[in-house]
Formats: structure tokens, C-alpha cells, sequence
């Protein structure tokens, strides 16, 4: 559906991270990294943690808010600024509830029926599914959409959620009669490190779920631990590095690597097969495990001085909920005369 009006406003990005497990390489490079460059290109953002989204699915209630904690600490460990960005919990901005409901009421069962996550979460039984499981998405464009956000950097899995932003932006725009209110929000997805595989199977992502410790690298493991993952990283039998980024094709644990390679370096996978084709993994795997740890090693120790002492944490939190509440209320208020709500 496109717009008949085109959203003519200002230009923002917004993405959120679920407070649930243990961030790996894969949230690095697919999206904290993503976000600390989008911020150095000048962009305006605002970056959530999700804790509405964590409670969809059973969790552990006193285990939320350090999780939620941890997050906002990874977020500003990688280089993401509280004074130039927005940081914030988004259980600290009422409006996204507010918008989520009057969503739910503009979102048709027919779309979310489609959602392939919910199919995946949910499994075999459906019907014991919390109904805010189903909803996921319709709070996701909310969060989205609160903010008139025109951009959102996810992963390639998300595709299908941010779809489903623009179909509620569109549909609400012309059923309340308000062309070009909402942006329909576009992904940020490309890039090197779009998608990071399990070091275990190259045909899979790698994964906070996955109970295989060694096909992920996480955020918090120390340098020995990091390095030894790299090392014993599943390979192929083909021989020696691919002499072309074509002949990485058939060879998806090598494609990975040479991936993980060219993100942490910022570089091209065409570079990265330039400098190493044709040697032996015994040559590449320690230089990208020398790689990877001088790159998050110091993310590791930013984000452990930031727990001990969570009060700088939680300050940026506090200011971030300020500042998202800013931008968040004149939208909702026009939100609720557009949808004819009784003005006090
Ligand atoms: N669903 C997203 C994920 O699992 C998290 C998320 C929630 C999000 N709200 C968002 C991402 C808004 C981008 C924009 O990764």
C-alpha cells in the first residue's frame, strides 16, 4: 500500500533490543555496531529496551529489570551516546501502550495470522500463547510509529514486522482521514554483519537460544573464551581460504567467518579474500580471533564498569525516558483527536 500523501516530517531511526539473555556478537554487529554508525553519520535516534515485548513470553520477574539493566549498559558500552541519542526502557513511556492498543483496533487478525515469529514462539500450542504474544508486532509498530521514526536497523528477521508497521501506518492515515500522519517506516538492514551465523552451522543464526555455547560469541566472555570459539569454529574440508568471494558460495561456515571478518574490520568481504585467499585457516582464525577481541574487549570492560556502578546507567535512562516522552506526546495527543478520544 503506498501513500497517497508522502509523510513529509523529519527523518528518525528507532530500534529496540529485548531484554532476554545474553547479547552475542550477532546483536553486536547486526545491530549495537549498526547503531553507533548511523549515529556517527549524524542520524537522530532512539534506541529501546523492549521489557514490554520481554513479558510475552514466561520470564523471570526480578531477573527483568538487571537484564533490562544490561542492555542499556551494552547499548552505551558500544559506543551509543545518551546525550547525542535517545536511550530508554520502553515500559517508561506510556504512550506506547496507548498507541498499541489503538493499533490493535486498526491491525487485522488476517496480518498477524501471517507472522511467522509468532508461528515459531508459539509452536505447537497456539492456543496457550499469551494473547500479547500474538499482538507482538502491533506493539512493535507502535514503538515505531510513536515516534513518526522513518528508518529502523534490524535484522533480516524483522523484515516481515516492519512490514506490517507500514500497513498499520497506512491504514490508519486513511481510515481517520489524516494523509501522510504516519511515515511508513523503511529497514535498515544491508551491510556487512547483516547476518551472523552460528560458528557451529553456517546455515543457521547465531543465536541467544541455541544451547551449543560454542556457536556463539558473547558480549561478556573474556578473550581466552572468545579466541578458543574462534578456533575451534567449524570449517569445511575444502581446503584452504577461498581464492574469490565467489567461491565462498557452497561453503557457508567460511562465508560466515570472512563475514564476521569484514564487519569487525569495516571492511569488504572482497578485502578480507584479497588479503587471506588461499591460506590456511591456521592463518586466518587466529588473526580473526586477535580481531575480535581487540574489538570487544574493550566493549566487555566499559560495559563491567557500567554494572558495578549502575547509577550512571540508570541516570541516562532517566533522561532518555525525558526526552522520548517529549517527542512521544504531541504525537499521541494528535493520535487521540484523530480517533475522536474525549479531550480533558
Ligand atoms: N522485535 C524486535 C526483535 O526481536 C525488537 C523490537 C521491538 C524492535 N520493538 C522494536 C525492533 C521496534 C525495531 C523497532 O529484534
Amino acid at each position: 500500500m503506498s501513500e497517497q500523501t508522502p509523510y513529509s516530517g523529519p527523518q528518525r531511526i528507532l530500534s529496540g533490543i529485548q531484554p532476554t539473555g545474553n547479547l552475542h556478537l550477532g546483536n553486536y554487529l547486526g545491530a549495537l555496531k549498526k547503531f553507533v554508525d548511523l549515529q556517527s553519520a549524524g542520524w537522530e535516534g532512539l534506541y529501546c529496551v523492549v521489557d514490554l515485548h520481554a513479558i510475552t513470553m514466561p520470564y523471570d520477574v526480578p531477573a527483568l529489570k538487571d537484564q533490562t539493566r544490561q542492555i542499556a549498559a551494552a547499548m552505551m558500552a558500544c559506543g551509543l551516546d545518551p546525550d547525542e541519542s535517545t536511550i530508554f526502557v520502553q515500559s517508561s513511556v506510556r504512550a506506547h501502550t496507548e498507541l498499541a492498543w489503538i493499533f490493535n483496533c486498526v491491525a487485522r487478525m488476517g496480518w498477524l495470522e501471517k507472522m511467522t515469529q509468532f508461528k515459531d514462539k508459539s509452536g505447537k500450542d497456539a492456543e496457550r500463547s499469551s494473547v500479547g504474544l500474538f499482538a507482538y508486532p502491533v506493539l512493535q509498530a507502535a514503538d515505531i510509529l510513536v515516534y513518526k521514526a522513518t528508518h529502523v536497523p534490524v535484522g533480516e528477521d524483522q523484515k516481515q514486522h516492519l512490514e506490517l508497521s507500514r500497513q498499520v501506518a497506512a491504514r490508519f492515515n486513511q481510515q481517520f482521514g489524516v494523509p501522510g500522519f504516519f511515515p511508513e517506516p523503511q529497514p535498515l538492514i544491508e551491510g556487512p554483519g547483516a547476518r551472523i551465523m552460528s560458528l557451529k552451522d553456517g546455515t543457521k543464526k547465531m543465536s541467544k537460544s541455541d544451547p551449543a555455547e560454542t556457536s556463539r560469541i558473547n558480549l561478556i566472555d573474556d578473550e581466552a573464551t572468545i579466541a578458543k570459539k574462534i578456533k575451534k569454529a567449524k570449517t569445511d574440508t575444502l581446503g584452504d581460504m577461498p581464492e574469490t568471494v565467489e567461491a565462498m558460495e557452497g561453503r557457508p561456515e567460511v562465508a560466515n567467518l570472512v563475514g564476521i571478518y569484514a564487519a569487525l574490520a569495516g571492511t569488504s568481504n572482497e578485502a578480507v579474500i584479497e588479503e587471506f585467499g588461499g591460506k590456511g585457516f591456521g592463518t586466518f582464525k587466529p588473526a580473526l580471533a586477535d580481531l575480535a577481541v581487540a574489538h570487544l574487549s574493550p566493549i566487555t570492560t566499559e560495559m563491567r564498569r557500567l554494572l558495578d556502578d549502575p547509577a550512571e546507567i540508570d541516570r541516562a535512562l532517566a533522561k532518555g525516558a525525558e526526552k522520548a516522552n517529549a517527542v512521544a506526546e504531541p504525537i499521541i495527543e494528535d493520535v487521540r483527536k484523530a480517533v475522536g478520544f474525549w479531550q480533558v
